[in-house]
């Protein structure tokens, strides 16, 4: 279906049709599938008939949400896991083994941070997190068997933006291949693979389901790759729920007009903030003050849907801001038709080290708003109590 327009693939990519016919997409809640006989069970287990076997490895409704993702991410393939984190768990357990190494960005996701930093060193697959935007640092990192390179742009809180383009030359040049977790993009605003990624990962939690609903994540891009990922998925199991699978991909028809409505309340509210007496800095990628503003308006359509900003007073000031709200909800998901108000330090952040919170820019003064589908008026007005101190 590649021929088509975004949109159109969209709502049209990866259609699941049983016998019924049914014009939106059927739910297949099962756990095997049911073969005619002796010889199409074989045929199905050895792989020389590909019909479905059973649901940790594929099943239909699965399947097209994948193919769908697929289409959006311009990607050979996709194979969608349990959560996020299970997408870059699996990514990583298909690509490296003990005494690889892996260069990571600066201020990643929490949890993202301690699997690569933590967990995989228990393995004996090293780890060095570099400063996010500075190609040089990338270059530096490399040892003889690095593998990977791993970042998230924006970056989750403080939106640093980083050239996928110039990382993707980096990892290339020593063998290795680039992840890019697009997590607060979505294909809808930023196509890693088209600068040069290798692949994709999601937390379809965040904007592809887009109403707070389902977990659910992806790996996306090319077909060696993605192979290697169901492989350990259909052995170590942190598949999808079929179930999950349906919600996302429904969430996934309306994924660029959320995201573009999302956008444009994000950079007004974002504007309004610069102005606040309580905000000390807002750090929005659309906004002219941001550091890479100019890469981000090349390498995305807008500044996305994550405004952070540092407010007056630490973390003092910080949560007077989140307990004077009254409508924007106090979670730590984001990505929502809901708006979110999240402070780092103390939760998705508050398991890193504090000095390895500071080395990252999480301050104790920052708040990180994933912007919904409310009236900006409400927003400003839910914000501006807690501003005003
Ligand atoms: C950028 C980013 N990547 C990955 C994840 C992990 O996703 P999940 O919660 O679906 O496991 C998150 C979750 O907040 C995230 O923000």
């Amino acid at each position: 279906m590649s021929e088509y327009e975004f949109d159109t693939l969209a709502v049209r990519a990866g259609i699941a049709r049983s016998q019924f016919n049914e014009h939106s997409e059927a739910l297949y809640l099962t756990s095997s599938f049911v073969f005619d006989n002796a010889a199409q069970a074989a045929a199905r287990f050895s792989g020389a008939d590909e019909g479905n076997v059973y649901a940790r490895f594929t099943n239909p409704t699965v399947t097209a949400m994948q193919q769908r993702l697929a289409a959006l991410e311009g990607g050979e393939a996709c194979v969608a896991t349990a959560s996020g984190m299970s997408a870059i768990l699996s990514l990583a357990m298909a690509t490296l083994q003990a005494g690889d190494h892996v260069v990571a960005s600066m201020g990643l996701f929490g949890a993202t941070q301690q699997l690569f930093g933590t967990i995989l060193a228990k393995f004996g697959i090293e780890t060095t997190f570099v400063p996010a935007t500075d190609p040089d640092a990338y270059r530096a990192a490399i040892k003889a068997r690095t593998r990977l390179f791993f970042i998230e742009t924006p970056s989750n809180p403080l939106t640093e933006v980083i050239d996928i383009a110039a990382v993707a030359e980096i990892a290339h040049a020593c063998g290795a291949i680039l992840a890019v977790d697009n997590c607060f993009c979505t294909p809808a605003l930023q196509r890693p693979l088209e600068m040069g990624a290798d692949v994709v990962v999601h937390s379809a939690t965040k904007y592809l389901d887009g109403q707070g609903r389902v977990l659910g994540g992806a790996v996306v891009g090319k077909k060696v790759i993605v192979d290697e990922v169901l492989k350990f998925l259909r052995t170590a199991g942190p598949s999808i729920s079929p179930f999950n699978a349906w919600v996302i991909l429904k969430g996934l028809e309306t994924l660029r007009i959320r995201m573009e409505a999302q956008s444009a309340t994000a950079i007004e509210l974002a504007r309004w903030l610069e102005q606040q007496a309580g905000v000390e800095r807002v750090y929005y990628p659309g906004l002219a003050s941001h550091p890479q503003h100019e890469l981000a308006m090349r390498q995305q359509k807008s500044g996305g849907a994550i405004v952070s900003f540092e407010v007056a007073g630490g973390r003092e000031g910080a949560w007077r801001v989140v307990d004077s709200t009254r409508m924007i909800s106090i979670t730590a998901n984001l990505g929502d038709a809901k708006t979110t108000i999240t402070h780092p330090a103390s939760t998705t952040h508050g398991r890193i080290s504090a000095e390895a919170r500071a080395a990252a820019g999480i301050t104790e003064g920052l708040l990180r708003i994933a912007v919904g589908l409310e009236a900006v008026e409400d927003l400003r007005a839910d914000l501006a109590r807690g501003l005003a101190g």
